[in-house]
């Protein structure tokens, strides 16, 4: 049995939908079963704190999401290895690398959480991706009302990744031998500038998408209202050094797979719906 937290997330979702094509028994953790719909194939379980025990029985591997705040996770890694867990693949972040800047928000909570992974006592493989294709859905409200896309930083480029590649590296991490100990890190197979990723949508829409940039000081707030100030302060940073500067590629996806990494095109060739009204 294979236990997958954020199981209705991005790359949760996209797990637990391959270990059940692949005939695996997977339990996909949830806050609210009631609304995940989750395939009928996977074991649906609520997450709750007070009998994490229960979470993981029958469990041997289990996938960690973790976010911001994550204190939960030293009580989830310590009743999985007590129920029989054996193996834990966190979804981490390339954001961990030699000479990053330790004080960001997203380097702490990554580093922390592969450091509680490693002090754990179970076998471990981090799984460290770059910006998610999926990022592109902050502009879905936009792309639903109107063919302008009012956004920060026109020519910040990522090679971002498809969330269904880094399910793919995840689900052999967990079914194959030798990924212990290991830490992958994964992209999308291109460089592509915001400016890109609207036309790309929009070729998928069939739509003339163009892209307007913004003062990140002043649309910042506005743009990206769930994130705290001191996150936001944070995330601009990042973006701006995005700008004129080469984004990391690695082959990981091709190298554990077998399959390259799909381009952001083929993301929004895949997405459409999220776009559309
Ligand atoms: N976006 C990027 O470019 C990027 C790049 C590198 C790494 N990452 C990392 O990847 C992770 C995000 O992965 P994702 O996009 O697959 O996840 P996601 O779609 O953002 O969310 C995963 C699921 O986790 C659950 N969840 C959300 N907040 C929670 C909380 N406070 N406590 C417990 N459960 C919570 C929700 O499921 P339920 O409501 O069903 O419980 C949600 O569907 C983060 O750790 C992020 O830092 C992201």
């Amino acid at each position: 049995m294979i236990a997958v937290t954020g199981a209705t997330g991005n790359v949760g979702r996209a797990l637990v939908e391959r270990l059940v094509t692949a005939g695996r028994p997977v339990r996909a953790l949830t806050r609210g079963p009631e609304r995940a719909r989750l395939p009928a194939g996977a074991e649906t379980v609520r997450l709750q704190y007070d009998d994490p025990a229960a979470l993981f029985e029958g469990a041997t591997k289990l996938f960690l999401y973790v976010q911001a705040g994550g204190d939960r996770t030293p009580g989830l890694l310590a009743a999985a290895r007590a129920a029989g867990v054996r193996h834990v693949v966190l979804l981490s972040s390339a954001i961990i690398e030699p000479g990053a800047d330790e004080t960001h928000p997203i380097h702490v909570m990554h580093a922390t959480a592969e450091r509680q992974v490693r002090d754990s006592g179970l076998a471990w493989t981090f799984l460290r991706p770059g910006a998610f294709a999926a990022n592109a859905f902050q502009w879905a409200p936009q792309i639903r009302t109107g063919d302008t896309v009012r956004g920060v930083f026109a020519d910040a480029r990522s090679a971002p990744v498809h969330e269904d590649d880094i399910a793919a590296v995840a689900e052999r991490a967990l079914l194959d031998d030798g990924h212990e100990g290991a830490a992958h890190r994964l992209t999308g197979p291109e460089a592509v500038t915001n400016t890109g990723q609207v036309a790309a949508i929009g070729h998928a829409l069939g739509r003339d998408l163009r892209f307007t940039e913004l003062p990140p000081d002043e649309a910042g707030p506005e743009l990206f209202p769930h994130v705290p100030p001191g996150m936001l302060t944070a995330l601009l940073k990042s973006f701006a050094a995005m700008v004129g500067t080469a984004p990391e590629i690695t082959d990981t996806v091709r190298e554990i797979t077998g399959r390259p990494a799909r381009p952001f095109a083929a993301w929004a060739e895949d997405h459409t719906a999220g776009f559309r009204n």
